[in-house]
């Protein structure tokens, strides 16, 4: 049974690119950037995943005609990882050649920690081949990310820091929000010590001043970084943000399977359920 679109209008731009490119462009005129994501994971057939692909590239070159001030978000899942490694990245690389024709970047986005090497490894490969037009995501819950972060930060990757918002186990990640917070704090001080242009991606007010306050001390400047919120998430903070002169992007997802990326919204905040709630007594 599909669910109707309307339940997921709050966290999802639109089912199709055109529905989303005015929401793209509200963001754009107060000074926001974007990162698009056309949604989806675990492709399980070669047809999907080349279809995939070549609706990024096309999604990139949209972009571009449109003249959005947007990159793009995608999931390697997408790209055919649950398929075969290599097949994945041989997408990946089709995808960042028009990437690097058209002077954008494609953030990779972390999945379940049973592809968090895999992830890795691929990024890093890309990385030696496309440089600053590829990035990574590294979800502060994981334990692991006590080696990533350095090691990361070591070859000068673009990391987006973000909680981390898949179920996971103890002993692979922290369970609870003060620990998560502290861990995030130190990979923040890392990503802003020893990389160009760390992005910090959370809507937690504890974690957005805490950077202020570190970027001041430490005379880093507000250029150096930015802070990314989800579509639909802290759009007048995120406005706030930009007008005090830091540097923002809102990741704004879009397309027909908005079902998974729906649902881990609606578990990570209670709240969000009220928001869907008081959405279908509208009209
Ligand atoms: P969290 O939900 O933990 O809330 C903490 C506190 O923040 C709340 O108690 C409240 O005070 C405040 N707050 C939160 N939401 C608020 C709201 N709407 N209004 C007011 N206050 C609010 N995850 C992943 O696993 N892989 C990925 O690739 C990404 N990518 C990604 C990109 C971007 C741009 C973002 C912002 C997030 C991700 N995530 C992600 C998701 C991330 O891991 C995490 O699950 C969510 O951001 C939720 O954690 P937060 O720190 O944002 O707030």
């Amino acid at each position: 049974m599909k669910l109707p679109f309307v339940l997921a209008k709050r966290f999802v731009a639109g089912e199709t690119f055109d529905q989303s490119i005015p929401k793209v462009r509200h963001l754009n005129s107060h000074g926001i950037k974007v990162t698009l994501d056309l949604l989806g994971e675990n492709v399980k057939d070669r047809q999907m995943a080349d279809d995939t692909v070549e609706s990024y590239i096309q999604l990139i070159k949209n972009i571009h005609t449109a003249g959005l001030k947007s990159t793009i978000s995608i999931k390697l899942t997408m790209l055919g990882l649950d398929i075969d490694e290599s097949y994945c990245m041989n997408n990946l690389s089709k995808l960042l050649d028009c990437a690097r024709e058209h002077d954008t970047f494609v953030r990779i986005d972390m999945e379940g920690s049973d592809n968090t090497q895999i992830t890795i490894d691929l990024f890093k490969e890309a990385f030696k081949e496309y440089g600053k037009h590829v990035g990574i995501v590294i979800q502060a819950y994981l334990h692991r990310s006590k080696d990533d972060i350095p090691d990361l930060a070591s070859i000068g990757a673009d990391v987006r820091l973000c909680k981390g918002a898949y179920s996971e186990p103890e002993r692979i990640a922290l369970q609870n929000m003060p620990a998560i917070r502290e861990a995030f704090k130190e990979y923040a001080r890392i990503l802003l010590d020893k990389t160009t242009y760390p992005r910090i991606a959370t809507h937690d007010d504890e974690l957005v001043d805490w950077v202020k306050t570190y970027v001041l001390e430490q005379n880093l400047g507000k250029s150096r970084f930015e802070f990314q919120m989800l579509y639909g998430l802290r759009e007048e903070t995120m406005i706030e943000l930009t007008d005090e002169g830091y540097n923002t992007r809102v990741y704004v997802p879009y397309g027909t399977m908005w079902f998974p990326y729906f649902k881990r919204r609606l578990l990570e905040r209670k709240e969000n359920i009220f928001f869907v709630a008081s959405t279908m007594f509208k009209k």
